[in-house]
């Protein structure tokens, strides 16, 4: 079987983010289970608004890099108690367009708390899209786990993430096998 194609998706815009370190760690656990690819520019959508129009260049990019995914892992800060509002844009634009429905995503969120609040709405944001929500994992305390290069040195949470993407790629493997 082809391996399957896993998309990497940062809700931290700032590049020294420690989901962004979390994903990282995800990439290498995935290494040789699938092909990987990183969205790094959820920044650059507008605003959602029905009023414009669709063929923006942002969003079918967006879109496009989406549905070619077999599978999602989306890692998150909490900020205010919820998500950040990019990353709830970029997930209000693929609304209209099905792009996540039936696929397998992984939730993660690193930071101060471990972001359970803003799991839980990313959980209700994917619901309502009718996404396969694999599992989550919450990684509270983040800064104290990462080396002075900003990565990930907690073996624990390594762990945790490689069993976190293994079920990720499962479920897109089973999504190939049944269709
Ligand atoms: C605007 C803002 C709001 C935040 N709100 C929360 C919060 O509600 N709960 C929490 O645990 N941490 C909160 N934090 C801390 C972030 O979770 C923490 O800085 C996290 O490491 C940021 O992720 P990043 O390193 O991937 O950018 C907030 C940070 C910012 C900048």
């Amino acid at each position: 079987m082809e391996p399957v194609h896993l998309l990497l998706i940062s809700g931290s815009l700032q590049r020294a983010s420690s989901n962004r370190a979390l994903l990282k760690v995800a990439a290498r656990c995935a290494e040789d289970l699938a092909t990987v690819g990183w969205y790094e520019r959820i920044g650059d959508i507008p605003h959602f608004n029905s009023d414009l129009a669709d063929d923006l260049e942002s969003v079918v990019d967006w879109r496009a890099a989406v549905r070619a995914a077999d599978a999602v892992l989306i890692s998150t800060p909490e900020y205010a108690h919820s998500l950040p509002g990019s990353l709830k844009n970029a997930l209000d634009w693929l609304v209209g367009s099905g792009d996540l429905y039936e696929k397998p995503v992984g939730l993660m969120s690193a930071g101060l708390s471990g972001g359970e609040r803003a799991l839980d709405t990313l959980a209700q944001t994917l619901h309502a899209q009718g996404s396969n929500l694999v599992g989550r994992l919450s990684v509270p305390g983040v800064r104290p786990k990462l080396d002075e290069n900003g990565d990930i040195a907690d073996l624990e949470t390594i762990a945790q993430t490689c069993v976190l993407v293994d079920a990720v790629v499962d479920a897109a493997r089973a999504a190939r096998r049944s269709s």
